[in-house]
C-alpha cells in the first residue's frame, strides 16, 4: 500500500475511532433476494464469468517447468501449465477426441498430459502428441490442433484467465487504480502455504458478502476473530467494480493511533480486504495473504465452491513458522466453517421460505453496496418478485 494511501487510511481510521463510526454510503440499499435464488440470474453470472478476467490461483502452485494445476472455474475446466521458458499457458481441460477431462489431478508435474479415456496425449504446450491406434483412427480433423488455449496472464503473482478462447486479456487496466497498490506487496514472490477447496450450500455471493462488512464481527465471531478485529469500523474505497476495505486490529490503538505514517507502519495492525470483481477476495492479514476464489457450483444458485489459499511471503523456514501457519489456518477454517458458512446456509434457506423480496444493505455496509451495484451494472438489474 503506497505511503499516501496508508496516510489517508490512517486519517480515516483516526476519525472513526474518535467518533465510533465507519465509512458510510449515502443511503441504505435494497437488494433483491432473487439475486441469490434465481437460476436465470446464475446463468447471467456464468456468462459474466466468461467475459471477465478472473483469478484461478497463485502462480507458485505451478512454479517449475512442466508443473500444472487444474480448476473448475464456474463450471469451466481449466488446466494451467508452466512452460519451459517460465511463462504460463492455460487450456480448456477438455480432450479434443470426445471431450473427457484430460488432467484429473489438482496439481502436479507431467512430461505430457494423457487423457484417461483413450489415452490421446498432449504436450505441455497443448499440442496433440499422440492418437492411440492412429493407423486405425483416421484423420482427427481439427482435433489435431490440440487443447484449446485460453488467454492467461500472471500479474501480482496471481494467475488470471479469460474463459473465452481467442479473446485478449490485459489485467492492469482491468484493475485500474488497484494495480499500483497491489504491486506494493510483492505478491509475485509469495508461496502457497495452504490450499483447500470448500463447498457450501449457499449462493457464491453470500461467501463474498461475508468479507464486505465488519458489522457482524463481534456478534457472529465471538469465539474466533471477534476479539481481534474491530466491529463496524471500516474505511472503504471503490475502484471501478473492485473495492478495498480496511479492518482494524486490536493492536492498532496502542501501536498506531495518534502516530504519523512516517513513524509507524500501519500494515501489521490492519486487515485489508481487496474485492476483485467479480468473485475474488484477497485479504492482507498483517503478515500474509488469504486468497478466496469463489465460484457457483453447477447450475444450482444455492451451491458454491471456494478455493482458499494461504499465501506466505517465503517458504516455511522452521517448526515455529509451521506452527504459526497451522494456527492461522485453524482460525481461518474455524471462522468460516463454524461461523460464516452455517449462518450463510440459514440465509439461503430463509430466502427460499419467501419471507422477503429484498435484503437491506445498511449505510455502514458500503462495500456490500458497491459489490452488488457493480454486479447490477455488469449484468443489468436482477428480476424482482413482489
Ligand atoms: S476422450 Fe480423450 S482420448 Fe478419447
Ligand atoms: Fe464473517
Amino acid at each position: 500500500m503506497q505511503r499516501e494511501v496508508r496516510e489517508r487510511v490512517m486519517a480515516e481510521i483516526e476519525e472513526y475511532l474518535g467518533s465510533d463510526s465507519t465509512a458510510m454510503a449515502p443511503e441504505v440499499m435494497r437488494n433483491p433476494v432473487a439475486e441469490y435464488v434465481d437460476p436465470s440470474r446464475l446463468a447471467q453470472e456464468q456468462e459474466l464469468f466468461r467475459r471477465t478476467p478472473i483469478v484461478i490461483g497463485h502462480g507458485a502452485r505451478c512454479a517449475e517447468p512442466r508443473s500444472f494445476f487444474t480448476e473448475d472455474a464456474a463450471g469451466v475446466p481449466v488446466l494451467v501449465v508452466r512452460q519451459g521458458d517460465g511463462s504460463l499457458k492455460a487450456f480448456l481441460n477438455v480432450c479434443r477426441h470426445r471431450g473427457a477431462k484430460v488432467e484429473l489431478d489438482d496439481c502436479g508435474r507431467r512430461a505430457n498430459f494423457s487423457c484417461p479415456y483413450h489415452a490421446w496425449s498432449y504436450r505441455i504446450d497443448g499440442s496433440l502428441r499422440r492418437v492411440s491406434y492412429d493407423d486405425c483412427f483416421g484423420d482427427p480433423g481439427d482435433a489435431a490442433a490440440g487443447l484449446v488455449e485460453l488467454p492467461v496472464e500472471e500479474r501480482h503473482g496471481l494467475v488470471w484467465v479469460l474463459l473465452t478462447p481467442g479473446a485478449e486479456i490485459d489485467v492492469a487496466p482491468y484493475l485500474g487504480g488497484l494495480d499500483a497498490e497491489l504491486a506494493t506487496y510483492g505478491l509475485d514472490q509469495y508461496v502457497v502455504e495452504r490450499d483447500t477447496l470448500l463447498r457450501a450450500n449457499l449462493n457464491w455471493k453470500i461467501v463474498v458478502d461475508g468479507f464486505l462488512e465488519t458489522y457482524h464481527i463481534k456478534f457472529l465471531h465471538t469465539r474466533s476473530i471477534g476479539p481481534y478485529i474491530r466491529t463496524n469500523l471500516t474505511p472503504f474505497e471503490g475502484f471501478g467494480p473492485h473495492g478495498r476495505m480496511v479492518g482494524v486490529r486490536d493492536s492498532y490503538e496502542p501501536e498506531v493511533r495518534g502516530r504519523s505514517v512516517d513513524e509507524v507502519d500501519c500494515l501489521p495492525h490492519v486487515a485489508v480486504i481487496y474485492q476483485l470483481f467479480p468473485n475474488t477476495v484477497l485479504v492482507w492479514q498483517a503478515d500474509h495473504f488469504e486468497a478466496w476464489l469463489v465460484f457457483p457450483e453447477g447450475d444450482d444458485p444455492a451451491r458454491s465452491v471456494a478455493r482458499v489459499q494461504l499465501l506466505a511471503p517465503h517458504p516455511t523456514r522452521d517448526d515455529a513458522e509451521q506452527r504459526m501457519w497451522d494456527r492461522n489456518w485453524k482460525i481461518l477454517m474455524q471462522t468460516v466453517l463454524e461461523e460464516d458458512f452455517p449462518v450463510g446456509e440459514t440465509m439461503q434457506r430463509g430466502f427460499r421460505a419467501g419471507a422477503q423480496s429484498h435484503l437491506t444493505f445498511g449505510r455502514n455496509e458500503p462495500a456490500l453496496q458497491h459489490f452488488h451495484r457493480s454486479l447490477a451494472e455488469a449484468m443489468g438489474p436482477t428480476p424482482t418478485r413482489g
